[in-house]
Formats: C-alpha cells, structure tokens, sequence
C-alpha cells in the first residue's frame, strides 16, 4: 500500500487495523520504528505518511468513504475442526467481508490481497451479495465487484520486488473493476505486465507460483545430499543445469530448509485442495515437498551431532543467524528454529546471534526462557542470544551458519578460531564462508552440498 500511495500521489491509502498498538507504531514519528524491517520500505513510507498514506483504527469509516477495499489479512493454517494442519483459516477474511458489506456505500471493488484457498472470492463474493443491513429511508444498498490480486513479493526484497514486478496478476469477471485496478498497477508498470485472468486462475497461481519454487528448493536441497554422498558439488551442479535457459539459475541455492510464513502455508493449502478434490495422487505429490524439507532441517542437527563426536549434550554452539532468510527480522518457519530445538534436545548449550532479530521472538519460538545459569546440567539444553557474532563464538565447539546474512561473509575467522574449543567446526548451511580462510585458521569445514574428494 505506501508503494501504492508513492507512485500515485494522487490516490489517498488509509490503511486500517483493529491493533491500535500496532497502529501506533505505524505512526510513530520516529520512522526507524516502524514494526516491519525491509530494506527501502522507510523511505517510501517517509515520503508519503501524512501526504496521501494514513495509518488508522477507524476502520468503519475508512471502509465507507473506500472506492476500493483490498482485504490483506492473514490466513494461517487451521490448528482444529476439519482441515486441521492443511486448510487455510478463514475467519479473518470472512470478519472483513461482513464488515465490508455493512459498512461500504455506493459500489465498491473488494480485492482479495491474502492468499487464499481457490474459490474463496466465492465466498466473499456471498457474504457481500447477501444485504448485511435494512435500507434507511430511502437508502440506496451498496454493491460490489470482487477481485483477486495476489501478492508476489518476496520478504528482504520486498521494495524491489514491487516497484519491478514480473508481472502483476488481476483475476476477475468485472472488466470494469479490473480496469480500475488496472490503471492504479499501470501508473508504474507496463501494461504487458499487467495480467488479467478468471478470479479461479488468478487465486490458484498464487499457490502454484509458491508450490514451484518450494519445489525447486526441496530438489536442489535432495541434490545436496546425493552430492555430499558422491563427491559432486551442488553449486556446480546448479550452475550447469541452471545455465539450461528452459531451467533457469533461481531458486537454486541449497540450504538448511525453506522457511517464511507462505511456502509451507501454502503448499499444505493445495495439498488440502487436491483431496478435497479426491487428487489423491496429486496431494501427495506436492506434500512430498514439505516432507523433504522437514527431512532436511532434521539432516542438519543430524549431521552436527555426528561431526561433534556423536554428542553435543553440554557442548557450546554457536548459532549464526535466526531469520528464515536474510534481510528480514521475520522468523515464522525458520529453519532455525526447528534445528535449534533439535539441538536443545540433544543436550546444546547455544549461543544464538542474529542482526536483526529480537531476543523475546527467540524465545517465543523455541518457547523456553532465557537461560544463563546451570547451563548443561542435568543433560538438558539451554540457549542465550549473543549481541556479537564473537560473544557468540566464545568457547564454542561448532559454529552453525544458517542465515545468508551478509556481515557472515566478513569475519575474522583467524581471530575467532583462537576463541573456540579446538577441534572446533564450521557447518555452513548458506555456503557464505571462504573454505581457505577457514581451513587456514586451523579450523573444520563442513559445506550443505559439498561431497569430500
Ligand atoms: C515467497 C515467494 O518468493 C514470493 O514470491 C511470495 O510472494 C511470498 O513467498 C508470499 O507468498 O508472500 P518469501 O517467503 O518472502 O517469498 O521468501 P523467499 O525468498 O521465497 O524465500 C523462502 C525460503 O526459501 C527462505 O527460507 C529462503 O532462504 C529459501 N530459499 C530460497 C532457499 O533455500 N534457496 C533458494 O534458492 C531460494
């Protein structure tokens, strides 16, 4: 919405939420206290709060006075009732429609922003037609067009991504209302770019988009392994089928899992769909995506384990990056969270380091408090957040890196080899490190793909 309300300064954006904290910190004068962190998005959000972006918890009256209302809420996988574990949870969405139905005036465009399982604009679509309110006096009632417009950016990149789409995909039957649409999108990108499906392509190719390039991470990181197990190297072997211009070299980085709140949310979503369906065949091919990844995070904490003499229980390990990607202080399905739970199983002591991420989402995620006392005793596993990469790698016996941040790309490996427990790894999961600097620090080198010679 603030790259909405950047290219067209003539459009007012009022974006509304029911958490007036979160509200708040939209507004709050301080810019560098915005609650997302996404290289760019500052400035843009500098340039038009105030002017034409506002922030508010009026939502009623913001949705009265709306030619357009894009519906933008989260729809996370249901945790009970039918579909538990795959179905996506719809309820937010629905609370938005009725309170779009009751509230609009005049003929509004509702646009469905939030992923969304294929046919919900269907649903949307019912509770909008269906009049929420008596006519007073001579009240004439609302009406509606509803539209889909998936998102397709991607955290970290987010600014770029939206300024340069590949393309932006409009799914509806309204001509007119996708015009609209349209002619917003058309103010920054050609309209080659701009895609105009039935709404039922538009929502599924959100998920398909998702599901291929989970996809792609699931087989490079199957590849990983079969390299390790034959001597081959992954990034040479996704260097010479990602040259292929039907292949095409993204997407191809092996790595420690896929991780973020959509590739998992979403693949599950089509799985539930496809059974539903009764595609069987076609649920478990997709699902087979999942499964690898949750194979591959096991593989990690598997392999550090083995490296360290079949034991971590009171071992010190330095954990190196906690997003699931880098660029980004979001840690949902993060990769580390599931390996370092592994690891606090097996008895770890952690010492956790991030450059982005709080300290108090840490322990959200891995659900148990800050420990800095008895540490190891009694077998079991306890974590700390380090504010340095070096507190962090004091005294450890292994060095995990398993977030591409850049800042790992530059250390002293020299330096920190003198502060670790000798014979002392590095796991890197992110191939960010240079194997000669570590190798010449006297140090052990363990690379995601690499096989020995
Ligand atoms: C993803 C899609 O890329 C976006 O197009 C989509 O709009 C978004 O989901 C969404 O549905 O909202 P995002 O989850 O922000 O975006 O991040 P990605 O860059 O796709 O990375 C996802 C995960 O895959 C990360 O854990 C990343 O480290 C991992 N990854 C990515 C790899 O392991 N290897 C790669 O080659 C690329």
């Amino acid at each position: 919405m603030a790259v909405i309300a950047d290219r067209c300064p003539h459009i007012d954006v009022t974006v509304v939420d029911l958490n007036e904290a979160r509200i708040a910190a939209w507004n709050d004068p301080d810019i560098n206290q915005i609650p997302i962190y996404e290289p760019g998005l500052e400035a843009v959000v500098s340039r038009t709060r105030g002017r034409n972006l506002f922030f508010s918890t009026t939502v009623n009256a913001a949705i009265s006075s709306a030619d357009m209302v894009f519906i933008s809420v989260n729809t996370p996988t249901k945790n009970k009732g039918i579909g538990a574990g795959q179905a996506s949870d719809l309820r937010w969405v629905e609370a938005c429609a009725r309170q779009v139905a009751q509230h609009a005036q005049g003929h509004t465009v509702v646009i469905e922003k939030s992923t969304l399982p294929v046919r919900t604009a269907a649903v949307i679509k019912a509770i909008l037609d269906t009049p929420q309110r008596k006519p007073k006096n001579n009240e004439i009632l609302p009406t509606f067009s509803v539209l889909s417009n998936p998102e397709f950016l991607a955290e970290g990149s987010a600014i770029r991504d939206l300024e340069k789409p590949d393309r932006v995909l409009i799914g509806g039957d309204d001509a007119a209302a996708v015009d609209a649409l349209a002619t917003i999108y058309s103010h920054w990108v050609p309209s080659e770019k701009i895609l105009r499906t039935n709404l039922w392509s538009s929502e599924l190719s959100k998920l398909i988009s998702n599901a291929f390039l989970a996809q792609r991470i699931s087989s490079i990181n199957s590849v990983a392994a079969l390299c390790e197990a034959t001597g081959a190297d992954v990034h040479e072997v996704a260097l010479a089928i990602g040259t292929d211009s039907r292949i095409g070299s993204k997407f191809l980085s092996a790595g420690p899992g896929f991780g973020g709140s959509c590739f998992k949310k979403d693949i599950l979503n089509l799985v539930y769909l496809c059974r539903h369906f009764s595609l069987p065949e076609v649920a478990d091919y997709w699902e087979q995506v999942i499964e690898l990844n949750n194979w591959q995070k096991n593989r990690i904490a598997g392999l550090l384990v083995q490296r360290l003499f079949g034991t971590v229980t009171g071992k010190r390990l330095a954990i190196l990056g906690f997003a699931f990607k880098a660029d980004t202080n979001d840690t949902r399905e993060s990769p580390a969270i599931s390996i370092s739970l592994d690891l606090l199983e097996e008895g770890a002591q952690l010492a956790i380091h991030d450059p982005k991420v709080d300290p108090s989402q840490i322990a959200r995620d891995l659900k148990k408090s800050q420990s800095h006392s008895s540490a190891g005793l009694n077998g079991e596993g306890t974590w700390l957040f380090s504010s340095t990469v070096v507190e962090a790698v004091q005294d450890a016996d292994a060095v995990l890196i398993l977030t591409e941040w850049d800042q790992y790309r530059e250390l002293n490996w020299k330096e920190l080899a003198k502060i670790m427990r000798a014979p002392a790894w590095v796991l890197d999961t992110r191939s960010v490190v240079d194997p000669v600097e570590i190798t010449e620090a006297g140090l052990h080198l363990w690379r995601l793909g690499e096989g020995a010679d």
